[in-house]
This record gives structure tokens, sequence and C-alpha cells, in this order.
């Protein structure tokens, strides 16, 4: 089948773990299983327009554009995605691509845009595919876009489905492993439907340290082995909490999760810290204000010094009250953004 050109368009959203991924082998292989909410409202539309070349070329031929521009020193990250990928889409160097990306949250808002990003491309690229071998099923379709996104970024394989979706193997987990995410298959009770999550940005600056570093220094990290068996028993119990909507447990797990996946940061060599005064300040405004208003608001982290509120539907407006009142004072300019978890991607 040859089809000579066309335009393909994917909209992905970002995700917030509650069981951290911290850690990978060879290939993007992770070192533990996850989880995560997927998200909304933080999104990245790219599409894809296809053009085959007369012959098949020698390099990758592509431009880029992001949020209208041609964005060049993204370029080499792109290349890298599409060398490892190659093997699995070899019509790829067949093919010249415009790819025009854009996000729906703030630029440089600190809010890391790989898992959004590479999902979305993964995700042209797989209906680019899709239009040469149109019998391709759905359940195919989203696995091998999990299955590409997550050699572009790890934490992107979570990205493509929702509102929970699962990565790496875990022996509870009928279906699950390390190669894609897959919807959480088990029972979630009601309460955690439209689960909240309002992202504060305490620090919109760059990281000073890259996940990929932070990855690698889980190897021989005197406290790994006991890190990634955790995170095995935290899974198992979240599903538990889960069927049964314990909300006690579950902001116990998260928070757990968030402070243990930044302890591993402190406890590295080299170490380093990202949470700053603020990211503490607003934590313990959390703490004090869950214990007088008996709320299940929680928090959580990604690797950097942004705090996620997670509560869920019945709380919205109490909590909500609460962050712009006492918290978006420790946000860089006040900002923050509102999102809530999300069904995954969308054309
Ligand atoms: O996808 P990466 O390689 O950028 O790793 C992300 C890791 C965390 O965001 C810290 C945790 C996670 O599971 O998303």
């Amino acid at each position: 089948n040859t089809v000579l050109e066309g335009t393909v368009k994917w909209k992905s959203p970002s995700n917030i773990a509650l069981v951290k991924y911290w850690g990978k082998k060879e290939n993007q292989i992770p070192a533990n299983p996850s989880i995560s909410f997927t998200l909304d409202a933080c999104a990245t539309t790219t599409s894809v327009t296809y053009k085959k070349l007369d012959s098949k070329a020698d390099n990758f031929s592509f431009d880029l554009f992001f949020e209208g521009k041609p964005k060049e020193d993204f370029k080499p990250k792109i290349e890298t995605f599409l060398t490892r990928i190659e093997a699995y889409l070899p019509f790829i160097k067949e093919y010249h691509f415009k790819i025009e990306t854009s996000n729906s949250f703030p630029h440089s808002s600190g809010i890391a845009s790989s898992a959004s990003g590479m999902s979305a491309l993964a995700l042209c690229l797989m209906s680019v595919e899709k239009e040469l071998n149109p019998s391709i099923t759905t359940a195919f379709f989203n696995n091998k876009a999990s299955f590409l996104a997550r050699l572009g970024s790890g934490s992107a394989c979570r990205s493509i489905e929702g509102p929970l979706v699962q990565w790496g193997n875990h022996a509870n987990t009928k279906g699950s492993t390390d190669l894609f995410g897959i919807k959480y298959p088990n029972e979630v009770h009601s309460v955690f439907k439209n689960y909240h999550d309002t992202i504060l940005l305490v620090d919109k600056g760059q990281k000073q340290v890259s996940s990929t570093v932070g990855h690698n220094l889980m190897h021989n990290h005197p406290f790994a082995k006991e890190r990634f068996a955790q995170a095995h028993t935290n899974l198992d119990e979240l599903q538990t909490v889960f069927k049964e909507g314990n909300l006690k447990r579950f902001v116990e797990i998260v928070e757990s999760e968030a402070l243990t996946l930044h302890a591993m940061m402190m406890t590295s060599m080299p170490y380093f810290i990202l949470m700053k005064p603020n990211t503490l300040q607003i934590i313990n405004k959390i703490w004090e204000f869950r214990a007088i208003n008996k709320s299940n608001i929680c928090f959580t982290l990604d690797a950097g010094a942004n705090v996620h509120v997670l509560y869920p539907e019945n709380e919205k407006e109490v909590v909500y009250q609460f962050i712009k009142d006492e918290l978006v004072a420790y946000c860089e300019n006040e900002q923050y953004l509102c999102d809530r978890i999300g069904l995954g991607a969308k054309q």
C-alpha cells in the first residue's frame, strides 16, 4: 500500500504518577511498575503532515514547528526518538514529515511536556502507519502507540489512555507489562471519578537535574532494592484502595511515594534537591488544612519543585478556596493550572 501524502493530528495529555517510576534498565525498561492519573487540560497537540519521498532517504527528513515557529533546538531529541523507533516503523525514512506542535500550558511553566509531547508524536506516527495498513485494531494501535511513546520518554507511555494507567510488570495486575502502559484493569470506586489536580507552579525555571540523570543514579543507589520492592507493595495496596474507595490510605500512599521519590534524589551520589522552600511551605499548609478540615486533600510531586494538589470532586469548592486563599501566594507569579483526571488522547 502506498499513501503519498496526508495529515494526521492528536491531542495527548500529561499524566501524574501516584506510584512513581524512578530508575530504569536498557531500552527504557522501568526498574519498577508505576501507575498514574491521566490528566485532561495539560496537553500537547501535534499534527504531522507526511509526504512520500522519491526514494528511501539515508537520514530522517523532518521539519519541526513549535507554537508556529521553527524549533531547531528540539530536533536532536526527535532524531534520537526516531532512531529508537525506526525498527518498529520501517516506513519512516520513506517520508518527509512536517511536525507542528503546541502545548496547552504556558511556556517554561516548569511543567514537563515530554509525556504529552512524546505520546502525541507517537500517536501521529501510528496514525500514519494505520493509513498504510488500515486493518490494525484499536487495541494494537493503542498498545503500540504507548510502546513507541515509552521509547521517547518512559512516562509518556502512560498518556495514551485514561483515567488510570499502569506500566511495568506487576505480579498482581493482569496484562501488565514493561513494554507499554495499560488501562488499569480492576475495579475503581466512584470517589476517584473526576478527581482534581491543581498544579502549583512553584518554580518555573529549568530543572538542574534531568530525569535521565536521575534515573541513572538509581544504579548503585544504596536504597534501590528496597525502593523497587516498595513500589510493588504500594501497587498491591492501591488495588484495594481503588476498589474500596479508602481515601485515607490513598493519601498516605500517594504522599509517601512523592516523598520517597525525592528521598531517592537526596540519597543518591551525587545527591540533589529539587524541592524549593515554597514546596515545603505548601506541603505543611496542606497537612494543616487536612487535619483541621478532615479533608482528603493531598499532594504529589514529580521531578521538580511544583506541587500537584489532588482532591476528590465533592471537596472541590472548599479546597479550591483554600488553594486561592493560602497556597497561590507560594507560586511563582501566583501561577497555577487547574486540571483533573482525563480519559486519554483524542484525535
Ligand atoms: O518519563 P521520564 O523519564 O521523564 O521520568 C519521569 C519520572 C517521574 O515523573 C519523576 C515519575 C513518573 O512516574 O512519572
